[in-house]
């Protein structure tokens, strides 16, 4: 893909995750060629599309609820030009998934409830990663995890741009909070002992 891809093709709609995130979450994750990911919400596509170049020739399937953000993320993922993204308009919370995913990566509100529905299409040793600008929400993702057995791990991210030449300094704008991320790992299949 296209490195100038996300600064000057991609359109924004709803807020979106930023490659500095999008480095955690592949590394938290395992993010490797020839993974499964399941997404939710798309909102733009930008994590997906991420997602979707990283997996290759694996496939990401996404959902997204809103007619108008599931339309502006298809329009991303066509000029991405990638054919290994699958976008639903369709609400997560009552769409039946049947596959098992390596990864399942959440971004919207209350992610905390969806774990317990889609524990079962997260394979054995497959990682949860759940990105909330508040840690209330991530909190109870916590708890969720802790109740379902997962170990977690969390992470805020915050990078600095520098200016370097004449007077190297910090480039005086920038973001600095954008959200928290949560890992939930999940238990892989027990091993059977050798006597
Ligand atoms: C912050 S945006 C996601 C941005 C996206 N990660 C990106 O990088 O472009 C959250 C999206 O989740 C969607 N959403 C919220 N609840 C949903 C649900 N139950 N099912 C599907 N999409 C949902 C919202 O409509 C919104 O577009």
């Amino acid at each position: 893909m296209d490195i100038n891809f996300f600064e000057k093709k991609a359109k924004r709609g709803p807020q979106v995750i930023l490659p500095k995130d999008v480095g955690l979450i592949a590394t938290y994750s395992g993010l490797s060629s020839g993974k499964n990911v399941l997404d939710a919400g798309t909102g733009s596509g930008w994590l997906a599309i991420f997602l979707a170049n990283l997996a290759y020739p694996g496939k990401v399937h996404t959902y997204e609820k809103r007619k108008e953000f599931y339309e502006l993320a298809k329009k991303n993922i066509e000029s991405s030009k990638l054919k290994n993204i699958k976008i639903h308009n369709d609400n997560i919370r009552k769409a039946k998934i049947k596959s098992r995913y390596d990864i399942i990566t959440l971004d919207l509100q209350q992610p905390y409830d969806l774990i317990k529905k889609l524990d079962k299409n997260l394979k054995e040793g497959g990682v949860f990663a759940i990105y909330s600008p508040n840690i209330e929400q991530i909190k109870e993702c916590v708890e969720v995890f802790k109740e379902l057995g997962y170990e977690t791990k969390t992470f805020e991210n915050i990078v600095r741009e520098w200016q370097v030449g004449f007077s190297s300094r910090p480039v005086h704008s920038g973001i600095l909070h954008t959200g928290f991320l949560c890992f939930g790992y999940k238990k892989g299949a027990e091993k059977t002992k050798k006597k």
